[in-house]
């Protein structure tokens, strides 16, 4: 397959994130075709793109959008406004997509936000961003500043008489504020933790209203879909996974970066665009889309990287963050470290993941460094399975996911902690057994 750059076809232009430079390449087009349908056209020509959402789970965007009441919210509902957030807030390790396309193209996502909004008739949309990332921050708010100045945001857009205002949150940097429920407590200025689902925030979501929460990918694929049609977006990937999207590859590549490629295209083609395996090694292992998601290794490296293809392997399409490790690299340390994370950013609201990640980490300190028993490979699993599926939100499924898959490919890696008495991929260690 080759690549297919529709969001990143300009991202090395010089001054790509200005409002002149967008609309020089065709900004604002879609916005100006969504505004001549009706908001339920345009929701129907989403759904006919068969877009999937990117930020991890895949549900398809159209059908999303649908769920919101069709009626204006100010006749039927009143008090009950619709509203649109999008989730900037990421921070899955390894994905690394959203933060460069709001750097490079901020009105890509501003288009896309007016034409959500539009669609399921809101007139406040929120872009919850990550508050570490200033320079997104600042490049996105001059962007929605650019955009009321020329018209493309607040009243009678366009002359079109739809109004909609866009206000830009920073986060205060917490993992879970990336699971929807939680970002909505914290947009709301609550201690950020997940609420039970349902209701969908499509039925109570931003102050208990209607509310659709989409990924800044997501959000920015639908004006090149309204501009160019449904059928020019199916024409790239799968009839279950079609169009166009942005992988990360990160770690041991000799290029590694976005690379924007139909769905559906393998590890092994992308590599080839990125220079391969970093010179004089080889790949081990690596995550199709960040670390909440099971390790593959070589034996995937043909896995059609879509959402069916990664799922009949035994894994998830998810974020698309492609980390890369090679032979170098001591598998029980890499889940180590995520495992850290993710009892780190653990909010605390339920039980097996609070205390379940807790122990996992000390576990698997204790093996890294030699300390263990071989019985602690069931502990592991015990306490994994513990969490997994039994935890309030899937922040628990994915702290458990890189052990139990870990361990299904590299026991034999375990059990040499404890045969070396510490990690065998520790220089001093090595030189001492050799
Ligand atoms: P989910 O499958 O529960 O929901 C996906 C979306 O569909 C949500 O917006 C949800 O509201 C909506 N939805 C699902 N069923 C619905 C229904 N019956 N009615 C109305 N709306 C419905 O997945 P979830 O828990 O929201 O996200 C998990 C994914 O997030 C994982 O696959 C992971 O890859 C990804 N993730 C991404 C991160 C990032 O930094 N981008 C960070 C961590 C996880
Ligand atoms: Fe919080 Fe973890 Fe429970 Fe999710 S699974 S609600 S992050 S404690």
């Amino acid at each position: 397959m080759t690549l297919t750059p529709v969001l990143s076809s300009y991202w090395d232009e010089p001054r790509s994130w200005s409002l002149d430079t967008y609309e020089r390449h065709d900004g604002y087009r879609g916005l100006r075709t969504a505004l001549d349908m009706t908001p339920d056209a345009v929701i129907d020509t989403v759904k006919a793109s068969g877009l999937r959402g990117r930020g991890g789970a895949g549900f398809p965007t159209g059908t999303k959008w649908s769920f919101i009441p069709q009626d204006p919210p100010d006749a039927e509902r009143p008090g009950k406004p619709h509203y649109l957030v999008v989730n900037a807030d990421e921070s899955e390790p390894g994905t690394c997509k959203d933060m460069p396309l709001m750097l490079a193209t901020p009105h890509a996502l501003v288009e896309g936000v007016v034409i959500a909004a539009y669609a399921i008739r809101a007139h406040h949309a929120f872009i919850y961003v990550r508050g570490e990332v200033v320079p997104v921050l600042r490049r996105l708010q001059h962007a929605v500043a650019e955009a009321y100045a020329a018209g493309y945001l607040g009243r009678n857009i366009l002359g079109s008489g739809y109004d909609l205002d866009v206000v830009v949150h920073a986060g205060a940097g917490a993992y879970i504020c990336g699971e929807e429920t939680a970002l909505l407590d914290s947009l709301e200025g609550r201690r950020g933790q997940p609420r039970l689902r349902p209701p969908f925030p499509a039925v109570a979501g931003l102050y208990a209203s209607p509310t659709v929460v989409n990924n800044v990918e997501s959000i920015a694929s639908v004006p090149p879909i309204l501009a160019h049609g449904p059928d020019w977006f199916r024409s790239m990937g799968g009839e279950k996974s079609p169009g166009f999207t942005l992988y990360s590859l990160s770690g041991h590549v000799t290029r590694p970066g976005q690379y924007e490629a139909p769905l559906g295209i393998s590890l092994r083609e992308l590599l080839d665009y990125a220079g391969g395996i970093r010179a004089g090694h080889e790949l081990k292992f690596w995550t199709p889309g960040g670390s909440s998601t099971p390790i593959f290794t070589e034996e995937h490296l043909d896995v059609p990287l879509d959402y069916e293809g990664v799922a009949q392997a035994g894994s998830m399409l998810g974020t698309k963050a492609l980390q890369i490790f090679d032979e170098t690299t001591c598998v029980v340390r890499a889940v180590l470290r995520w495992t850290q994370f993710y009892a780190h950013e653990s909010c605390g609201k339920c039980t097996p993941c609070r205390e379940g990640t807790y122990w996992l980490v000390q576990v698997m300190e204790r093996m890294e460094a030699g300390e263990g028993t071989p019985a602690d490979l069931e502990t592991l699993l015990d306490i994994a399975d513990g969490i997994a599926g039994k935890s309030f939100c899937a922040l628990g499924d994915a702290a458990a996911s890189p052990i139990i898959s870990s361990l299904r490919y590299f026991r034999g890696e375990y059990l040499a902690h404890f045969d070396s008495g510490g990690c065998p991929f520790d220089p001093a260690l090595s030189a001492l057994t050799s």
